[in-house]
């Protein structure tokens, strides 16, 4: 296996399942050295496995609300201390809940907005001193299809992930100015089979709701391993000159127009 990530490290976030277990396992087989966190600690066991596969200190869990301000300069400067640097942070915990203007209440819409949208603010405030003190720093924001199209049933949703895209140009646009070396883009993926959409097309199916009318006929579904390949790109020296950029990981679904006809 080629080490397209040699002695970098990496901290992802979200990464005791779906996408951000994919994009552990993907970095930590380049090469990478990689912290993984997550509210949830179930992480220990995908850290455990990653040991066995990529040799024993390849990965580590640490328990992390990534919404909490706290957590995140302990996390630095546990990483700073263990490792004294930080390459790459992949920003990618968050939560998806179906809810439409109406349905949604103010609370409902807070604790999407502070677990989405604020922690990216927090995670990047606090990494990117150390991210600077590198040759060469990573920020990859994972946001969503719903960022660019319409999500009626879920509002909080695309608006978190629409306000990640806003952010990471700022970030971008001021690392460039600051020529600091460290680079700040989002990926875009449409439907991933994950248990975060597993999970929503059950608890709509268990409500009597048709999960097709609420979400979108899709003719093909990602899988965490074609958004893991996105992020080990972006996390690459490879990508060196890219910085604020969207990926779509879609299948062009985000840029079909309505009922275009096959031939
Ligand atoms: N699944 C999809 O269809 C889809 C589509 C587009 C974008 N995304 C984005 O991809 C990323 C990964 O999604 P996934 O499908 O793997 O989701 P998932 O629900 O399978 O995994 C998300 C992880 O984040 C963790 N998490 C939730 N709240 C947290 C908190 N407060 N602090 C720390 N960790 C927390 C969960 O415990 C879980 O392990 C997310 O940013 C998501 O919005 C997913």
């Amino acid at each position: 296996m080629s080490q397209r990530l040699q002695d970098k490290v990496a901290i992802i976030t979200g990464a005791s399942r779906g996408v951000g277990a994919a994009n552990a396992q993907l970095l930590a087989k380049h090469g990478a050295k990689v912290v993984l966190t997550d509210i949830s600690a179930e992480g220990e066991k995908v850290a455990a496995d990653i040991n066995q596969t990529c040799g024993l200190d390849t990965a580590i869990f640490v328990k992390q609300d990534v919404s909490d301000e706290q957590g995140w300069t302990d996390l630095i400067a546990q990483v700073e201390q263990k490792y004294g640097r930080l390459d790459i942070l992949v920003n990618n915990a968050a939560i998806l809940k179906h809810a439409s203007i109406t349905d949604e209440d103010y609370s409902g819409w807070q604790k999407i907005m502070k677990i989405n949208t604020d922690s990216v603010f927090l995670g990047t405030h606090a990494a990117l001193p150390l991210l600077e003190k590198g040759n060469g720093g990573s920020i990859i924001n994972m946001s969503s299809s719903s960022a660019i199209m319409g999500m009626p049933h879920f509002v909080a949703y695309s608006a978190s992930k629409a306000a990640v895209r806003g952010l990471t140009q700022s970030v971008a646009v001021y690392c460039s100015q600051k020529q600091n070396k460290v680079r700040c883009n989002t990926i875009h993926p449409d439907a991933i089979a994950t248990p975060m959409s597993m999970e929503v097309g059950m608890d709509l199916a268990q409500k009597g709701k048709n999960v097709a009318d609420r979400t979108r006929v899709m003719n093909f579904i990602c899988t965490p391993d074609a958004v893991a390949n996105t992020v080990l790109f972006l996390a690459s020296d490879e990508s060196s000159h890219i910085n604020g950029a969207a990926i779509p990981v879609d299948n062009a679904a985000t840029i079909t127009p309505p009922y275009l006809p096959n031939s």
